[in-house]
């Protein structure tokens, strides 16, 4: 097999010719031949001025270059896109695609025996995984690693969980303008990312237990010596892999993705994960099923007590022992025979975990933080292909509700009315955005946690059911259904829903249902008439649209994926007899 500056040569129709030529160039940059016998690292470079979560990336990417080169190997850092959640219009959602594309295709274009992939904020990671995914080269993952929290009127702030409640409370007038303006100098006081269990946080903790970073790597803080020192030996590991893998596609197995859904529930993770994972698992040929999903958080309780749903931060569970001592706790539900990028399986990776005594943020499976998985998959005639509800950080008196639809009919829709005086709103009603799915926005935004109305929120009102083919920011909370499928833009029976008509929640039977006559529904459906496609779109735009998949397949493109999936996850595993495992499960309900 060709390796190094042999490997994937410009095609000139004479393969010396083609190496002579590209040795010629490198040179330029003062590499010498010994250099450029070495083997190559590609280390992705996501700097970028309008991505404070990767600040530190080129503090990472110099650790991770010395670790390289201690190992013997050529450290070649190259650029990619990189998004940040705040800069990516219309959503960084829509932008993820391009980014695995281009991640993908520059890994395969340029001589790298191995790649290191330094990524953090939400969609950077679900990019990369996608990527390498599809390419198969030896791959270890760098999370650019959380941000430190910094403090308001004595109370801690947690990017971005509070955030949303910061700006509730503004528009509720509950606090005045100074004090929202000092709380949005301090909820990012650090480089990272967000330190509450938002996405990027879930993101790198599966990473972590799919085993493509090393131990720690989840929740190092991004500014912490410890980081960088993770990045030398990540850069001194990638060299090993190389020579002796494993590579991505022995990771990237079914196991490893119900490892990675176990660890989900287990840590209160961000619903989007769920589509991530079945954007990655798909191009491995894996599927994930939505109601085996289901299944599996029935006998998985949330262990780890982190914003949203608890009430640590990254630093706290780092300081407990990290990502490590969580998967010390579910070694019953969890496939331990599986490789890592260490070189170590899963099982000898948690034997070397650190036990930290009397800590607060990890808890044991029979004294949960919430007795079952933190998502749940709802089905019923209004999502036949399924919606997710985080129900670890939503009201549990509104689990259970039936309440009168009041439907925006679009984003613009929801900006224009949500908070005119006029609506005609009750607290017990249910809010129903649609026409925002991976379609119809485009791009899925995370535009599910539909604000409560005004005049509301100044009464006191802090949830309300509120259902959408969005998402929403893992770092939010409030009882939210989420990726309805299919989406209103195409047709799904969130396009008939009426203002005023019935809509029953019931979380516990995972039922979401509109209570409408079949009749009347078929009715409604012949007078439908659909969002015409924009035909006059080009450019990305239009692949996007054109080729993007529901939220149950992942989001990804449709020509990236395989039409059939030979393998399915999850598949529960593990001594299910396992005596704390059946306690939780018989507290959900599920023997
Ligand atoms: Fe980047 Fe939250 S905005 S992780």
């Amino acid at each position: 097999m060709t390796t190094g500056m042999r490997r994937g040569l410009t095609s000139y129709g004479d393969a010396e010719f083609s190496l002579f030529l590209r040795k010629a160039f490198v040179k330029a940059m003062g590499y010498s031949d010994d250099a450029l016998e070495r083997p190559i690292v590609g280390i992705t470079n996501t700097y970028s001025e309008f991505n404070p979560c990767h600040a530190t990336v080129p503090q990472l990417i110099a650790a991770t270059k010395r670790g390289v080169m201690l190992a013997g190997g050529l450290p070649m850092e190259f650029p990619t896109i990189s998004l940040h959640e705040s800069f990516a219009y219309p959503t960084s959602m829509y932008l993820r695609n391009l980014m695995a594309l281009d991640t993908e295709e520059m890994i395969r274009a340029q001589p790298v025996d191995a790649v290191v992939l330094v990524g953090g904020c939400d969609k950077t990671l679900p990019a990369q995984l996608m990527a390498v995914a599809s390419v198969n080269v030896p791959a270890i993952v760098i999370p650019t690693g959380p941000m430190l929290t910094r403090t308001h009127q004595g109370e801690r702030l947690g990017a971005c969980t509070d955030c949303r409640r910061y700006w509730a409370r503004f528009r509720a007038g509950e606090i005045d303008q100074h004090a929202i303006d000092q709380v949005n100098a301090r909820l990012a006081p650090t480089a990272g990312t967000c330190m509450v269990m938002g996405t990027a946080s879930t993101i790198a903790c599966i990473t972590e237990a799919m085993g493509m970073s090393l131990p720690g790597a989840a929740t190092i803080p991004a500014v912490h010596a410890e980081r960088l020192r993770l990045a030398e030996a990540s850069g001194a590991r990638a060299v090993t892999l190389i020579r002796s893998g494993p590579r991505s596609e022995d990771i990237l197995s079914a196991k490893a993705f119900t490892n990675a859904l176990t660890v989900l529930h287990a840590i209160g993770g961000s619903t989007n994960a769920l589509i991530h994972l079945t954007a990655i698992a798909a191009r491995r040929g894996v599927r994930i099923d939505l109601d085996g999903f289901d299944a599996l958080g029935r006998k998985v309780p949330v262990l780890v007590d982190l914003k949203p749903s608890g009430q640590h931060y990254m630093e706290h569970l780092h300081e407990a022992g990290g990502l490590n001592a969580v998967l010390r706790e579910l070694r019953p539900l969890l496939h331990l025979d599986v490789p890592t990028v260490s070189g170590e399986t899963l099982g000898e990776v948690i034997a070397a975990s650190e036990i930290v005594p009397a800590q607060q943020v990890i808890r044991a499976v029979d004294d949960p933080i919430y007795p079952c998985g933190a998502i749940a998959v709802l089905r019923g005639n209004l999502a036949p292909a399924g919606a997710v509800i985080k129900h670890a950080s939503a009201t549990p008196r509104l689990l259970d509700h039936t309440g009168r639809a009041v439907v925006f009919d679009s984003l613009d829709d929801l900006a224009l009315r949500i908070d005119a005086p006029e609506l005609d709103v009750a607290p017990d009603d249910v809010l129903v955005l649609r026409n925002a799915g991976p379609r119809g926005a485009p791009g899925m935004p995370e535009a599910g946690y539909i604000p409560i109305p005004k005049k509301l929120a100044r009464q006191g009102v802090n949830d309300m059911v509120r259902i959408s083919d969005a998402r929403m920011s893992g770092t939010a909370f409030g009882t939210i259904v989420l990726h309805i499928t299919p989406e209103a833009a195409v047709g799904g029976p969130l396009a008939l829903v009426q203002t005023g008509d019935r809509i029953r929640l019931d979380v516990n039977n995972r039922l979401l249902e509109l209570c409408v006559a079949v009749d009347d529904l078929e009715e409604r459906r012949a007078r439908l008439t659909l969002p015409r496609p924009d035909t006059h779109v080009s450019g990305y735009r239009r692949l996007y649209v054109q080729h993007v998949l529901q939220a149950d397949a992942g989001c990804d493109f449709d020509f990236m994926v395989p039409d059939t999936l030979p393998e399915t996850a999850p598949v529960v595993v593990g001594s299910t007899a396992d005596r704390s495992a059946r306690r939780a499960a018989d507290a959900c309900g599920d023997g």
